[in-house]
C-alpha cells in the first residue's frame, strides 16, 4: 500500500496508526563509505586501516581515542549527521551555529568537522593557522555547492558587466559553496548567508544598492529556492522579480533586458535532498492526518514553502518540535537522520516524514562511525588524516565575507 507519509513514531498514550509506522528499509545509501569499495571512496587513503563497520569494538575504539585526544579537538556534527555519529560530538547544530562554533573554539588543536566538505572549509577559514580541521570522508561533499564552479561564478560576473549592470549587483552566496566562491563574494563586497539568516543577509545587500524598494540586484548563488523564498515570502518581492541563471546556457538564458529588470538574480542550482518534497506531499499529509503542522527547510521548492505552515532551518526545526504542545502532530521535510532523531526525542508528539520515500543525504551519511573512528585514532597516533586547507588568498577573501554574515545584526 502506498503511503502518503511516514509516521516514525508512536505517540506515547495514542493507539492511532492513520499512516502506520515504518522504519524506513535500509537503504543503498547506508553502504556508503562503510568499507565495502575502499576503491569508490575518491580521494581517502584509508584503505587497510578503516574499521570494518561490523567491528563489535567500534563504540569502545571510538570512545577510547575520543579520550585520549581531549580538550585537543573538537568535534562538531551537523544535524543531518547519523546517531552514531552525533553521538561523539561536542556540538551540534545547523551550518551557522557550527561556523560560530568553529570560530570559537581557539584552544582546540584539532577541530574534527563532521558535516559535509564546505562546512569544514569554512572552519578552516574561521580558525587560526595552528588549528587543522579534519573531515573524516573526504567524499562527503554536496551537490548543491558543487553546481556552481568558481570559473562559471566568473564567467556569470562577466556577463553582469557586460549587460552594465554589474555596479547594481550585489553577491550572496549560501554557506553552501566552495571557498573559492565564498572568496568571489568577499572580492566584490557580497557577504555569505545560511537558511538561518538569508533574511537578514539579503536585506544588508540590497540596502548597498538602494534598499528592498530600489532597483539594486542580487545574485543569489547557488541555491535558487533558498533565494526565491526569501524575496518572496520575507522581502515582498514577487516571484516575477526573480531570474534563473543557467551557468551551462550563453548569458545563463536570459535576455540583456530580463538581467536589467530583475532583482533577485538566482543560480541555477538546488538540493537534490529537498528538491524531492512536493506540494502534493503537502496536501495528502494533510488530508491523512487532521490538524497536523507542516513544517520544511527553505531548500524545498517554493511551492512546497507556499503549502506549509512553517519553514526554517535545521535549527529552527527542532526548536519549533521542543516548543510543541504534547499530543501534536507534526509532518517535517527535511533531512531524514534528523527527522528521525527527532521523532524518537518526542515520544509525546506524532512526527512524520513528509515523503514516504526515503530521503537521507548521501554525502552526510558517508560520515560514519568506521571513519570518525579511523579519523580519532590517526590523531592519536600522530598522523592527521583528511585535512582540509584552504589557500591562502581564497581563506582571506572567503573571510572577509564569513566575518561580514557573523557581524550581520539580530543573529
Ligand atoms: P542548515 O543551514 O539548516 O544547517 O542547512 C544546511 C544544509 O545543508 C541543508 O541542506
Ligand atoms: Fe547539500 Fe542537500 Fe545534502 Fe544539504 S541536504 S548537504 S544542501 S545535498
Amino acid at each position: 500500500m502506498w503511503r502518503v507519509s511516514t509516521l516514525l513514531n508512536e505517540p506515547t498514550g495514542t493507539t492511532g496508526t492513520q499512516t502506520g509506522f515504518v522504519e524506513p528499509a535500509p537503504s543503498a545509501l547506508l553502504l556508503l563509505g562503510q568499507g565495502r569499495d575502499l576503491a569508490s571512496e575518491r580521494g581517502v587513503e584509508c584503505t587497510g586501516a578503516l574499521p570494518a563497520p561490523s567491528d563489535p569494538d567500534l563504540v569502545e575504539r571510538a570512545r577510547a581515542a575520543r579520550a585520549a585526544l581531549g580538550d585537543r579537538a573538537f568535534v562538531l556534527g551537523h544535524h543531518y549527521q547519523r546517531d552514531e555519529v552525533i553521538d561523539f560530538a561536542d556540538v551540534t547544530g545547523d551550518s551557522f551555529k557550527l561556523a560560530r562554533e568553529a570560530a570559537a573554539r581557539p584552544e582546540a588543536e584539532f577541530v574534527i568537522f563532521c558535516g559535509v566538505h564546505f562546512m569544514a572549509e569554512s572552519a578552516d577559514i574561521l580558525t587560526s593557522d595552528a588549528q587543522q580541521v579534519v573531515l573524516p570522508d573526504l567524499a562527503a561533499g554536496c551537490s548543491m555547492a558543487d553546481m556552481a564552479e568558481i570559473g562559471q561564478v566568473e564567467e556569470a560576473w562577466a556577463v553582469l558587466q557586460d549587460a552594465g549592470i554589474a555596479d547594481e549587483v550585489v553577491p550572496v552566496t549560501y554557506m553552501n559553496s566552495s571557498a573559492a566562491i565564498k572568496a568571489f563574494t568577499g572580492r566584490h563586497g557580497g557577504t555569505v548567508c545560511t537558511s538561518s539568516n538569508a533574511q537578514v543577509a539579503l536585506r544588508w545587500a540590497f540596502d548597498r544598492v538602494g534598499g528592498v524598494d530600489g532597483n539594486g540586484k542580487v545574485l543569489f548563488m547557488p541555491d535558487q529556492h533558498l533565494g526565491r523564498n526569501t524575496a518572496v515570502r520575507q522581502l515582498g518581492m514577487s516571484l516575477d522579480d526573480c531570474v534563473v541563471f543557467d551557468p551551462r546556457k550563453p548569458m545563463g538564458g536570459l535576455t540583456t533586458q530580463q538581467l536589467r529588470d530583475a532583482r533577485m538574480i538566482l543560480w541555477r542550482g538546488h538540493c537534490s535532498v529537498h528538491g524531492r518534497f512536493s506540494e502534493r506531499n503537502v496536501a495528502d499529509v494533510r488530508a491523512a492526518v487532521p490538524g497536523v503542522t507542516v513544517m520544511v527547510h527553505p531548500e524545498c521548492k517554493n511551492e512546497v514553502v507556499s503549502a506549509a505552515d512553517l519553514v526554517g532551518s535545521t535549527e529552527f526545526i527542532i526548536k519549533a518540535l521542543d516548543a510543541a504542545e504534547p499530543g501534536s502532530s507534526w509532518a517535517i521535510g527535511t533531512e531524514l537522520n534528523l527527522v528521525r532523531r527527532l521523532a524518537k526525542a518526542h515520544p509525546d508528539k506524532q512526527v512524520h516524514y513528509l515523503d514516504s520515500t526515503v530521503c537521507f543525504c548521501s554525502t552526510m551519511n558517508r560520515i560514519d562511525l568506521p571513519h570518525l573512528v579511523w579519523a580519532m585514532e590517526s590523531l592519536v597516533a600522530g598522523r592527521v588524516v583528511n585535512r582540509i586547507v584552504v589557500d591562502a588568498d581564497d581563506a582571506h577573501w572567503a573571510r572577509v565575507a564569513l566575518d561580514q554574515m557573523l557581524a550581520l545584526p539580530g543573529i
